[in-house]
């Protein structure tokens, strides 16, 4: 079968870092994949937190791929951080805690980097000086959003918005005093195509037709607001204060509990910079029982979509998972392709307590491979 390259590889967002952090909800991913001690995992590097979060259930393997080595480069660092610094160090070396003193931390981890991502750090230190996790392009995208609400609405208010302890209350504040057309107006602006696409890049939302944005995505920023008790979304803090105020409300991979289970399992982690399209050529593993792919369907077309499915149909391991996400582009497996079964209920029933907001749809499927190979659709 004829590879699909990826059409988005090329373009300028992926040649630097375009994600600090993961903009995906680990409590999702966790209850969608149900990953355990007998599973190998296929996981989209990105920012690297759910790779590594991923640890936490204990999974034999975790290969974690992109196609941005920068990506690569950067859960590398998160991984070294574990290995050569103690849990207070890696919070001020990343960022979470204010500190004059990362490059001098940084040479700790330098002997846990590859010579290439050694190359990139030595060459990008300002990023480092700077904390890296609010390095990514995404992230500086969200913190001039809630720069703008505290210059526009003020900071009490945002502070307001932060601080509820309990959901009736946030809810009320939110109908009453949040909710209004000044904030559908700058929200619908913010995130429309035309910002979107040039902040970020037009070649992620090519396959998006005739659609308004913001409107779309502020569907579902309304109902975690709303809905989900923000005094424990670490999202939502991250948009209006560029920080974590800690405690639970902190990535997993992150929260001080996880450190000596995640530093004594880094090594289950390997790390791959290749296209997905081409990885699924090249391998015979057949060892893949849980699939975390982001959203990087919303960004092949359907020819390489279907070429995945194929893909992943042959190298899975009977009744493994799969999960997506979908920001404005709705990707569903075709019924055609019958190794794949849609646990549609359960999935949009995580994708409501998905606390990342913004995505517009989540898929997971169960593979039956047998099924796929009955069906015929194995290469042509
Ligand atoms: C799909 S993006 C989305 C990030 C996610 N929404 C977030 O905010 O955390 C995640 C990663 O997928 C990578 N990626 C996209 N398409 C890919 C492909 N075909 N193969 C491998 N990696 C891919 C990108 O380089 C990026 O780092």
């Amino acid at each position: 079968m004829k590879t699909n390259r990826s059409k988005v590889a090329s373009a300028k967002f992926f040649a630097k870092l375009g994600y600090s952090t993961c903009w995906e909800d680990p409590d999702v991913l966790k209850s969608a994949l149900a990953v355990t001690d007998r599973d190998t995992v296929l996981s989209i590097t990105s920012g690297g937190d759910l790779s590594i979060g991923l640890l936490l259930d204990n999974p034999i393997h975790v290969v974690s791929i992109d196609l941005n080595a920068v990506q690569n480069f950067l859960l590398e660092l998160k991984l070294a951080c574990f290995k050569g610094l103690e849990y207070q160090e890696m919070l001020s070396f990343l960022g979470v805690h204010p500190s004059n003193d990362r490059l001098h931390l940084y040479e700790k981890l330098e002997l846990h980097l590859t010579p290439s991502a050694r190359t990139y750090w030595s060459q990008h230190r300002v990023l480092i000086e700077n904390g890296v996790l609010s390095q990514g392009k995404q992230d500086h995208y969200f913190f001039h959003f809630g720069k703008l609400l505290r210059i526009l609405s003020g900071s009490k208010k945002v502070e307001a918005l932060l601080n509820h302890k309990e959901i009736f209350s946030q809810r009320h504040f939110y109908d009453h005093f949040w909710n209004s057309r000044r904030w559908q107006w700058i929200f619908d602006i913010f995130f429309s195509r035309m910002i979107m696409s040039w902040y970020m890049d037009s070649a992620h939302f090519s396959l998006v037709k005739d659609l308004r944005f913001g409107p779309l995505i502020r569907k579902q920023v309304d109902h975690v607001l709303r809905n989900l008790p923000i005094w424990e979304n670490y999202f939502v803090h991250w948009v209006m204060t560029k920080s974590y105020p800690g405690g639970n409300c902190i990535p997993p991979y992150l929260q001080e509990n996880n450190f000596d289970t995640i530093r004594s399992r880094v090594d289950r982690i390997t790390i791959v910079n290749e296209e997905i399209e081409t990885f699924f050529d090249r391998h015979d593993c057949g060892t893949f029982s849980k699939f975390n792919l982001s959203n990087i369907f919303d960004w092949v077309d359907d020819n390489s979509f279907i070429a995945l499915l194929q893909a992943i149909s042959k190298k899975a391991r009977p009744n493994a998972r799969l999960c997506y996400y979908n920001l404005l582009h709705h990707r569903v497996i075709p019924d055609t392709l019958t190794a794949f079964k849609r646990k549609y209920n359960f999935a949009m029933k995580l994708l409501q307590q998905n606390r990342a907001m913004g995505y517009t749809n989540f898929e997971l499927y169960e593979v039956n491979p047998d099924s796929m190979r009955r069906t015929g659709l194995e290469d042509k």
